[in-house]
């Protein structure tokens, strides 16, 4: 295997002076592997790809030609694109390809700009992406075996690709398109079913749906197991690792797999992801730069994963169950190439000059930051609890259960769900509330006749003490803080999974709200609603779950600017309707939320809400400002 490798050295060096590998040269379009030259062919004539990760879920739509135009003049020419499942399909059936999510428009702006596509579909795909990119109305089968022959899930699956491949089939190279290869699964080695069933009816409807003439492939981590799981006859295999891989001994693997065709990195990690109270997580220019060159050197296919992050924006954003549940932040900046808010960088410019080395980078200069502003403080007033408000965000009212629903059999997938049942009992001492199961995901904001007690949270807090009378309201907002998306426990149900304790008493008798909170402010609440502005304004903030508003006066500028939100403890940010995510300056790293400049109005006042879930601060501010700041875990700015 070594023997290979070196051959590969030997010749790919020489390249592109002497071509080495496919001799016949044909003028019709067509994009294939060369096994016995050991690398890709288009249009007949030995082709390298250099990709980056970009996300159009996690990126305005205003946005995307800028940001692809960066990636096109730092000598790019392809870009790696997953499609989220549930970004499109959020109720069973019905898909939405418009807006933010027109793929088809996203990938017109890449063939505008010059580059190739490199498809992802999945149906999984991870991406620290909520629940991996499956929608979470798969959950509604109690016992589904997500990823794998299962039939309900094969089912959905199934439909879910008659829509989606038919339309990406125009987009592929031979079409005339720009798509040169579409990835089957994703990582799926990884994944403990290992159900060659599964991949096999995937890979039957992609040729279905495709045809013979694509280029199809997996992707799996760096071991034995995950490359035997996950790759498939008929898909070429390829191999994903960062910097700290023994890069020789990578492809090593992958030449095990696949004797003969291109060397492929579809991940070559640039940096990554955060979790809430980690420290930020960052990959050294100087490592990056070192590798990509060897891999180049060795005439691979690199894709670096990610080239811009982006932004989890409203309730997107994933979580991890190794030792116990650690939800993603909101920024995705990844400390890639571009920032989350699309910056070229330092890391940028020395990738560049690696590419230099190995084909024509485009000519002129790389397009600049887009301009920042710091717009600075505004001060909020509270505008209420969510006991006071249901009305407005409840509007279905509550459902009355004897035990508690999931979000999932409430239909509610995403966001805050309040639970409420009366007090069996006096409690004239603290009386411990108690998760028995760990049944609370994935944390539960806890009030006993509007005084706020305190949290339960998912595999760290499982018992509290409250107190009250006989008959209290015991309200429990519970929030979703992200659906796993990697590993054994992706069937990750939200909400109350088990009965809560008080003393001894298993409560009952619950009123469960489904919380529509995301409508009421797209309908323009809480700033359009007149009583809020003949009330005198609320100053004193109070604890637990509280909405407080405020406007952010125009100036004729719409420049992006980031969020802080210094003292708040943790909640949801909503900007002029929109979703921006949640805030917890409180655990970190993350300290500044983004904002893109085209949510903001230049001449209409700009309307902030907030749901802060434990406590504001007494100054009630909020400031805008011209720079991110991402990693600080000491809660203080
Ligand atoms: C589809 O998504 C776009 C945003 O990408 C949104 O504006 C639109 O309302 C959605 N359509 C439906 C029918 O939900
Ligand atoms: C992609 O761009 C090329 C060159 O600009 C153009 O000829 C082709 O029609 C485009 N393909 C699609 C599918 O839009
Ligand atoms: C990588 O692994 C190969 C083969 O095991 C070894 O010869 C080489 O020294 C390693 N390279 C580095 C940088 O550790
Ligand atoms: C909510 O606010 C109302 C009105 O200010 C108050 O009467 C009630 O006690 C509060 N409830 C909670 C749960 O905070
Ligand atoms: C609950 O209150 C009891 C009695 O005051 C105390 O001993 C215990 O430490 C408290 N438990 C928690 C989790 O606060
Ligand atoms: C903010 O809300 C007010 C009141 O509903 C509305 O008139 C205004 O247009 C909103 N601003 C923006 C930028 O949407
Ligand atoms: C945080 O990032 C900023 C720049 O983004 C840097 O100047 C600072 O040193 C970093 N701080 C820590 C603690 O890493």
């Amino acid at each position: 295997m070594a023997a290979a490798v070196l051959f590969l050295l030997a010749v790919t060096i020489a390249w592109p002076a002497l071509p080495v590998c496919g001799h016949s040269v044909s003028t019709q379009r067509s994009f294939s592997i060369d096994y016995k030259n050991n690398c890709f062919l288009k249009d007949g004539k030995p082709f390298q790809y250099i990709s980056g990760s970009i996300h159009y879920s996690r990126i305005p739509r205003y946005y995307w030609k800028d940001r692809l135009v960066k990636m096109y003049m730092t000598g790019l020419n392809a870009v790696q694109v997953y499609v989220p499942w549930n970004f499109h399909e959020a109720v069973q059936g019905v898909q939405n390809f418009t807006g933010d999510r027109d793929l088809e428009h996203f990938l017109d702006l890449a063939n505008q700009t010059g580059l190739l596509v490199i498809l992802r579909p999945g149906p999984y795909i991870c991406a620290e992406w909520e629940m991996g990119g499956l929608p979470a109305w798969l959950l509604q089968k109690p016992n589904i075996v997500l990823r794998s022959a299962d039939t309900d899930y094969i089912q959905a699956v199934s439909n879910w690709l008659a829509v989606l491949l038919p339309k990406m089939k125009p987009w592929l190279y031979v079409n005339g398109g720009n798509i040169i290869s579409v990835q089957v699964e994703n990582e799926y080695g990884s994944y403990y079913a290992c159900d060659y069933n599964y991949m096999r009816h995937l890979r039957t409807l992609f040729r279905f749906f495709l045809g013979e003439d694509v280029v199809l492939f997996t992707t799996d981590g760096n071991t034995e197991k995950e490359m035997a799981c996950g790759s498939l006859q008929g898909l070429y295999a390829t191999i994903d690792f960062g910097t700290d891989t023994n890069i020789t001994e990578a492809f090593n693997r992958q030449r095990r797999f696949e004797p003969g065709g291109p060397l492929v990195n579809s991940e070559f990690y640039t940096g990554w992801l955060d979790h809430w109270g980690d420290p930020h997580a960052v990959v050294d220019t100087q490592k990056v730069s070192r590798v990509l060159e060897e891999m180049l050197t060795m005439g691979a296919n690199v894709n670096m994963y990610m080239f811009e992050g982006g932004t989890n924006f409203g309730y997107w954003n994933g979580a991890d169950h190794d030792s116990r549940f650690r939800s993603v932040v909101t920024s995705y900046d990844y400390d890639a190439p571009l920032t989350e808010a699309g910056d070229p960088t330092e890391k940028l410019l020395a990738i560049r000059d690696v590419i230099t080395q190995f084909r024509e980078v485009p000519s002129g200069p790389m397009p600049p930051a887009t301009p920042k502003f710091a717009y600075g403080f505004v001060t909020l007033k509270k505008v209420g609890n969510i006991s006071s408000l249901l009305d407005i965000i409840s509007p279905l009212g509550p459902v009355k259960s004897d035990y508690p629903l999931t979000f999932e059999e409430m239909k509610q997938y995403y966001g805050f769900m309040l639970y409420r049942t009366t007090l069996p009992q006096d409690l004239s001492e603290p009386t411990p509330l108690i998760s028995p199961l760990n049944g609370v995901h994935d944390r539960a904001y806890v009030s006993v006749n509007g005084v706020f007690q305190g949290l339960l949270e998912r595999d760290t807090v499982l018992v509290i003490n409250v107190s009250g009378k006989q008959e209290d309201t015991l309200d429990i907002l519970i929030e979703n803080m992200g659906r796993v998306n990697f590993g054994s426990k992706i069937n990750d149900y939200k909400g109350l999974l088990n009965n809560l304790i008080l003393g001894k008493d298993v409560l009952r008798n619950w009123e469960i709200f489904p919380l529509d909170i995301d409508g009421a402010i797209a309908r323009g609440w809480p700033h359009s609603d007149h009583q809020q502005t003949i009330l005198p304004p609320w100053r004193e903030p109070s604890a637990g779950p509280v909405f407080y508003m405020g406007t952010l006066k125009p100036n004729g500028l719409t420049c992006d600017t980031f969020l802080k939100l210094s003292e708040w403890i943790k909640g949801q940010v909503w900007i002029n309707g929109v979703n921006l995510g949640r805030y917890w300056p409180a655990r970190g790293p993350q300290q500044t939320l983004y904002i893109p400049g085209p949510l903001l109005s230049g001449s209409r006042p700009n309307n902030i809400t907030v749901l802060e879930l434990e406590a504001a601060p007494a100054h009630l501010r909020v400031l805008f400002m011209d720079r991110p700041h991402l990693n600080s875990t000491a809660g203080k700015s």
